[in-house]
């Protein structure tokens, strides 16, 4: 058993990575049909939270069935942090996770996210500020380090773990890296064989298959895996991989008619929190992913991304059915 805080998880527990526009709570609701273990909301801005605006705020929201959930924040501030540490911990999380990896320039500008990594002692204070401002457990996301001249994640987990910090998931990748190359799990084994390490640490970047689950989780001695990209489109890589590592054995594919039925929930859930036109719009992004792999698919695909209506768009979920009824996936 893996524990973060008061929170049980399952030996070798697989984690949903947060994902700006992507891990809301209807996703997270397929993502947890499927097996994931500890989920986070996508990073929230420590300042929009404090200004109250709308779009933090309904980022905000979780359910019991989705539980354990965290929610993340972001900031380089530290009464920012402190004040959105206690506006979170007011909608009762089961943690508090706080992004020091989000590599990209409008975050990295404002002194935040992997920006933070350049100065250890500043994420030591933000993290103080936050862990002082709610009763429960922060764990941190981070890289590797700022460039590969700076690899610091020795010292930022000691660092970390010494201040109370329950749990941290380490990017195998530099902020410099943003998301080309590979992730480079060697750095993550190093902190997690670390003696003075005692805290879970949970390795993250490139997993995306059964194999490789089970080649990293051998190879690297990590506590658990989070999985971000390969899960978009796809909440079964969470099966999958427990299957998988259980048994050593594939799971049989989702057939085309397991994948529209996660569309068509994954669409009426978002019609259902989001309202019905933000809910319509924001799904057209995700249904390549639901059909990646089927043959001559443009033309459903193509509908699905400029329909306006539910009635035509569940239509045309079920016409993919009758089209595409016992299709093999190579
Ligand atoms: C669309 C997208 C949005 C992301 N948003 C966040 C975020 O809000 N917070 C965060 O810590 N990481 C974010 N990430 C990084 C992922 O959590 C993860 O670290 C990264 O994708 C590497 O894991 P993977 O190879 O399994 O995808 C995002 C990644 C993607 C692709």
């Amino acid at each position: 058993m893996v524990k973060i805080g008061n929170i049980e998880l399952p030996d070798f527990p697989l984690l949903l990575a947060p994902m700006e526009d992507v891990s809301d709570p209807p996703f997270r609701r397929l993502c947890k049909q499927h097996g994931a273990d500890l989920m986070f909301s996508e990073f929230i801005s420590s300042e929009g939270l404090i200004r109250d605006a709308i779009k933090s705020r309904q980022k905000l929201d979780i359910f019991d069935y989705e539980r354990p959930v965290g929610i993340q924040i972001f900031g380089g501030d530290e009464e920012a942090m402190a004040m959105s540490a206690r506006i979170v911990d007011a909608v009762n999380p089961d943690l508090i996770d706080i992004n020091f990896g989000c590599p990209v320039k409008k975050v990295v500008c404002k002194g935040a996210g992997a920006a933070v990594l350049k100065d250890v002692d500043l994420m030591v204070r933000l993290t103080k500020a936050v862990i002082k401002s709610t009763s429960l457990p922060v764990t941190v996301k981070t890289r590797l380090g700022w460039d590969h001249d700076m690899i610091n994640i020795d010292e930022v987990a000691e660092r970390l773990q010494d201040i109370g910090v329950q749990a941290l998931s380490i990017h195998g990748r530099t902020r410099a890296q943003l998301y080309k190359g590979e992730a480079d799990w060697s750095h993550i084994a190093r902190v997690k064989n670390n003696p003075r390490i005692t805290i879970p640490i949970f390795g993250n970047g490139d997993v995306d298959s059964p194999e490789k689950a089970l080649e990293y989780k051998d190879k690297y001695g990590v506590d658990g895996i989070m999985i971000g990209r390969a899960a978009i489109g796809y909440p079964w890589i969470f099966d999958e991989v427990k299957h998988y590592m259980k048994t050593g054995e594939h799971l049989p594919k989702p057939s085309v008619s397991d994948r529209v039925e996660a569309a068509r929930n994954h669409l009426k859930w978002s019609m259902e929190w989001k309202g019905e036109r933000l809910g319509i719009v924001e799904m057209r992004r995700h249904y390549t992913n639901y059909f990646k792999g089927i043959a001559n698919f443009k033309e459903f695909r193509t509908k699905l991304v400029t329909l306006d209506f539910p009635e035509e768009l569940f239509g045309v979920l079920d016409e993919i059915i009758d089209s595409y009824s016992g299709y093999q996936f190579a």
